[in-house]
């Protein structure tokens, strides 16, 4: 039997809760696909800082690259603000992507047809479905440049500095493309070359590159220009491709028109099979320990997982099914609306598995 070995980086905030749902959630799947899943824990972000003084200890670096894969519940919370830029949980974050080589986010921005009320969007804007997959380069740009502080003539400043080479920029690159294929084959590239020498760069390798993916239409919009066509008419995306900092301000963006933030889930790949999958809401300090948190983010990044680093597609696919149908009756809080049956984070964790 197949036994796959999964780092569990709990977190903060509503992250242990969360995870302890979607592990349930994957045991079940386990058992019913005939495969074996083996944990191990590790600390990332303030639970980190507190048990070791800092956001990413080097032990739970080695604790994922031995490991198949990572799920991730959430990290950061006031109770860590006061820390230096470089030590807080974000840091941490920041570390894991880098030290795990992800430069590949996918950030699907999909609308779950009994949750579509909560998009705040138009009916008619949003239409029957929304179905949008953003790539976001993750370990290169602005994140990962040069930062500093200096002085102009005296006066204190800073820098933090956008560079990509075309190495990085064509990896990022494929990885939308192939994604297009899969999907309606439709890319748009977002970057902003009207001003940004590594835009020109960015959107000069992407029309290379679409020489190798002739079936895939490419299209390029500056950030400023998408940012309005994702309120004025999200149906025309397909898969956007985008820099590490405009991927992080779009796919918030793209979320909260889906009006599903709780539901969402999200992979960062690197060039082996190994990712780390997470949801894309936060660690919701004002919620944790009352056991009200919506799992199913969490949830539906398992089933990433299983799609994306442990090829068990039949189990995704049962996941993702079950947390459709769930949606129909069952909701947690954060959700809820009037006829349907309110449950607790363990009790939404129980119903998703009984649709297994
Ligand atoms: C995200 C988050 C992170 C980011 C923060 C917490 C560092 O906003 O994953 O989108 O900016 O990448
Ligand atoms: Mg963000």
């Amino acid at each position: 039997m197949k036994n796959y070995n999964i780092t569990l980086l709990r977190g903060d905030g509503i992250g242990p809760e969360i995870v302890n749902e979607a592990v349930k959630v994957l045991d079940k799947t386990a058992d019913k696909f005939g495969f074996k899943v083996t944990y191990t824990d590790a600390l990332l972000g303030g639970c980190a800082i507190d048990a070791t003084g800092v956001p990413l200890p080097q032990e739970t670096i080695d604790k994922c690259l031995a490991s198949d894969s990572v799920l991730l519940g959430a990290v950061g919370g006031p109770k860590w603000d006061s820390q230096p830029g470089s030590n807080r949980p974000e840091a941490g974050l920041l570390g894991i992507r880098g030290a795990l080589g992800l430069f590949a986010n996918l950030r699907p921005a999909v609308i779950f047809e009994p949750l579509r009320d909560a998009s705040p969007l138009r009916k008619d804007i949003i239409g029957d479905a929304m179905d949008i997959m953003i790539v976001r380069e993750l370990t290169g740009g602005i994140y990962f440049g040069e930062r500093g502080r200096t002085d102009d003539d005296g006066v204190p400043a800073a820098y933090d500095t956008e560079k990509y080479n075309v190495n990085e920029i064509e990896r990022i690159g494929r990885v939308a493309f192939d994604m297009a294929m899969k999907r309606n084959k439709k890319l748009t590239s977002v970057d902003k070359a009207n001003v940004l020498e590594s835009s020109r760069l960015w959107r000069e390798t992407m029309i290379r590159l679409s020489a190798e993916y002739p079936e895939v239409t490419l299209e390029h919009l500056y950030v400023d220009n998408c940012a309005m066509q994702l309120v004025r008419n999200p149906k025309q995306f397909d898969v956007i491709v985008t820099s590490n900092i405009f991927g992080d301000i779009l796919s918030d963006e793209a979320s909260m028109i889906s009006g599903s933030i709780g539901m969402l889930a999200s992979a960062s790949l690197n060039s082996t099979k190994l990712g780390m999958y997470e949801p894309i809401h936060g660690s919701a300090p004002d919620i944790a320990g009352q056991g009200i948190a919506n799992p199913l983010a969490t949830i539906l990044s398992v089933a990433m997982m299983l799609r994306y680093s442990l090829d068990e597609p039949e189990a995704a696919d049962a996941i993702e099914a079950a947390a459709a149908e769930v949606l129909k009756t069952t909701r947690t809080p954060d959700i809820y609306t009037e006829g349907m049956k309110k449950v607790s984070t363990t009790e939404m964790g129980d119903a998703v598995c009984a649709l297994i």
